[in-house]
């Protein structure tokens, strides 16, 4: 349960430097993010080290000190150094017999202990003495939770939040999953489905959401709401009923400001709204001819007074028709939000998935980056494996959302990177940040699979500074998941580290997208299931040529609304990547790769490759049995043998889909033989 939040013992053979026993803490009102980082330290250093310690507001020489940096100015005067933080920041101090942990408000000061208590759970304990600030203010989290207690796309059992249509009365793991968030630096998180349900907006119900933000907030989180856009038509219970959702209509305004009042009411530290709308059947501003900026700026008005933001999201699309050799669902989020530049107000931010289709294995970083100059823009994650084996295989993404979130877009024929224009740095925005779709769930492993939870706590560490090397994040992971066995943490890590290259190889090759099943499951391969319907995840696959036409010279134009220097690389086949030409061009199976392959001997190896690797990832962890607790060790290596076979069914799949279609034969000759 407690994730790599377990403070296990430190092993006998590591020493340790003197820690003091007494924990000053500058704020001691029970709800306040300080007090609880005192009383984790308190918890933490009893487990790790075996040390007792006490918490007092009174200052020995040798004493860990808490609390803000205003309120140690206030109590011992300026620090020796000018420290610099940013909102959520924090100055962590390890010189001499004190430790330092003051942060720039009190969440900050709670994200400096949690660090300390990292160092300690890892055997380090060097002497530091810095200044740590995130990237971005916005380090958001959604949960896919239905009321009926359900998750969309949760593969960690029901929800922790809601069951039978309310909030469930006893929220003692919404308290640990705050805990677990406020340690890798989430200040936020959206409680119900995106495709949300008026029924979230009764009193009862705001009274439960209520309870929940009284919950995550000792932890520094607060909460925010999917809404349904045509609530105020759907006769919610206790609120008024309306006619319309026209955004535009007075009494809708006054309808959403009423809720909006009520709900900070009972929540007042309520961080925002997140809105889907008009996307896969939901309602929304374009039922009535209004725009999408007019619709997010309708929830906007109603929570600016209370400090709050709308993440207004940007995965809207309509079905296609395939027969259209120019229609691309890729262009939508462009052509739906371009136009909208500079109309949003200031506390929306428009949250953007990572590539313009759906959380595909590969995608190109989607271009509604660097087409919104006057919007403030998050990216939109997903540690729930969606498309992407759904916990059953073992998947480390930081790498994927690296290829995202260090890309660069060369606006104005300049260097900015995907990261910067998140941060605001690159159009100069206040607002921006990260979300990421978690949808943990009541299984004890939260997500369904120990390791998945590498994704969960590398997510928040990127959010906080997407520069951090993802191998090293893992490591942390490991150590402070498994312990300090280096043999341990170098096997675990190495098999995260091959594990995307290898799903890419055995399940979408060459900016296919992810051949799993896009009708039904999401889960598993069925590479036809791509094609011949209006969802527009084409690969138009036929009997010699495969891959989307997205060039502006001869297909759907999608590559020039990159900026130019993009834009241009794209256009050709000669300046794409390999790992992308699929996305890009429309070629024959026998197009060379940089790699001197055709496309259709890659398809054939890398399917071999990926499943051959996925095949080794079980041994491996045989080789850890006794250097991890049965238990986990039992639950885990399951899953690595149903992903070894499960590898095998996509490679089989895959490699005789293409080969019937193609009638080229493997040079290897394994293709048909099998
Ligand atoms: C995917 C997912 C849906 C989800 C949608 C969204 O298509 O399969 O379950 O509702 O994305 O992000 O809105």
């Amino acid at each position: 349960l407690s994730g790599w939040l377990r403070y296990a013992p430190l092993p006998s053979s590591v020493s340790w430097p003197y820690i003091p026993h007494n924990i000053v803490v500058l704020n001691t009102t029970k709800t306040s993010p300080v007090y609880t980082a005192g009383q984790e330290l308190q918890r933490g250093i009893q487990s790790i080290l075996g040390q007792d310690c006490y918490v007092s507001s009174d200052s020995t020489h040798e004493s860990i000190i808490v609390g803000t940096l205003d309120a140690y100015v206030n109590a011992y005067g300026n620090l020796s150094q000018t420290v610099d933080l940013k909102e959520d920041g924090f100055w962590l101090s390890t010189e001499g017999n004190t430790v330092q942990i003051l942060g720039q408000n009190e969440r900050g000061t709670l994200y400096g202990a949690f660090e300390y208590l990292s160092m300690l759970a890892q055997g380090n304990f060097s002497s530091v003495a810095y200044a740590s600030n995130p990237d971005a203010p916005i380090r958001w989290v959604n949960q896919w939770d239905n009321l009926d207690g359900s998750i969309e796309r949760g593969f960690g059992g029901a929800s922790i939040f809601f069951a039978n249509g309310s909030i469930v009365d006893d929220l003692t793991r919404v308290a640990e999953y705050a805990r677990l968030l406020a340690s890798v630096g989430i200040n936020a998180i959206v409680v119900n489905n995106v495709n949300a349900n008026s029924t979230i907006l009764t009193p009862d119900n705001i009274n439960g959401l209520g309870r929940i933000a009284d919950t995550m907030r000792p932890y520094g989180v607060q909460i925010g709401l999917s809404l349904y856009f045509a609530s105020p038509t759907q006769g919610v219970k206790g609120q008024a009923n309306l006619t319309t959702f026209d955004p535009l209509d007075s009494e809708v305004v006054t309808w959403w400001t009423n809720v909006t009042s009520q709900i900070y009411d009972a929540i007042p530290d309520m961080a925002g709204y997140l809105v889907k709308a008009n996307s896969e059947g939901q309602p929304g501003p374009i039922t009535y001819n209004r725009t999408l900026a007019e619709g997010a700026n309708l929830f906007a008005k109603a929570v600016q007074p209370y400090g709050g933001i709308v993440m207004f999201r940007a995965f809207v699309y309509n079905q296609l028709n395939e027969s259209d050799w120019k229609a691309d669902r890729a262009n939508a989020a462009v052509d739906f939000f371009k136009p909208l530049d500079g109309e949003f107000d200031d506390n929306v931010v428009v949250q953007i998935k990572y590539g313009p289709i759906d959380f595909q294995v590969r995608e190109p970083a989607s271009p509604l980056f660097a087409n919104l100059r006057k919007t403030s823009m998050a990216v939109e994650l997903q540690v729930s494996q969606e498309y992407l084996g759904q916990q059953t295989h073992l998947v480390y993404l930081p790498p994927l959302w690296e290829t995202v979130l260090g890309f660069d877009m060369r606006v104005d024929n300049e260097t900015s990177l995907v990261r910067n224009i998140l941060a605001g740095r690159t159009f100069e925005r206040s607002l921006g940040g990260y979300a990421a779709v978690v949808n943990v769930g009541t299984n004890q492993t939260w997500l369904g699979s120990h390791l998945s939870m590498a994704n969960f706590y590398a997510y928040g560490k990127l959010a906080w500074d997407p520069t951090q090397d993802t191998t090293k994040i893992h490591e942390d992971w490991t150590r402070l998941t498994f312990g300090l066995d280096q043999n341990v943490i170098d096997t675990i890590t190495q098999m995260a580290v091959e594990s995307w290259p290898a799903y890419e190889n055995y399940s979408g090759n060459l900016g296919i997208q992810t051949l799993t099943d896009i009708l039904y499951t999401h889960f598993g391969p069925n590479p036809q299931s791509q094609d011949n319907n209006g969802w527009g995840q084409w690969t138009r696959a036929d009997h010699d040529t495969i891959g989307m036409d997205r060039t502006v010279s001869n297909g759907t134009g999608f590559s020039g609304t990159y900026p130019p220097q993009i834009a241009a690389m794209y256009e050709n086949i000669s300046t794409t990547p390999d790992d992308l030409l699929l996305w890009f061009h429309h070629v024959p199976y026998t197009q060379r790769l940089k790699s001197g392959k055709t496309v259709i001997q890659h398809f054939y190896d890398a399917h071999y490759a990926g499943a051959e690797t996925a095949q080794t990832f079980a041994a491996r962890w045989q080789s850890l049995r006794g250097k991890i607790d049965d238990q986990r060790f039992d639950e885990q290596l399951y899953r690595l043998k149903y992903q070894a076979g499960h590898s095998i069914i996509w490679r089989d799949a895959i490699v005789d889909f293409y080969h019937n279609i193609s009638g080229i034969a493997d040079d290897h000759n394994r293709v048909g033989n099998h």
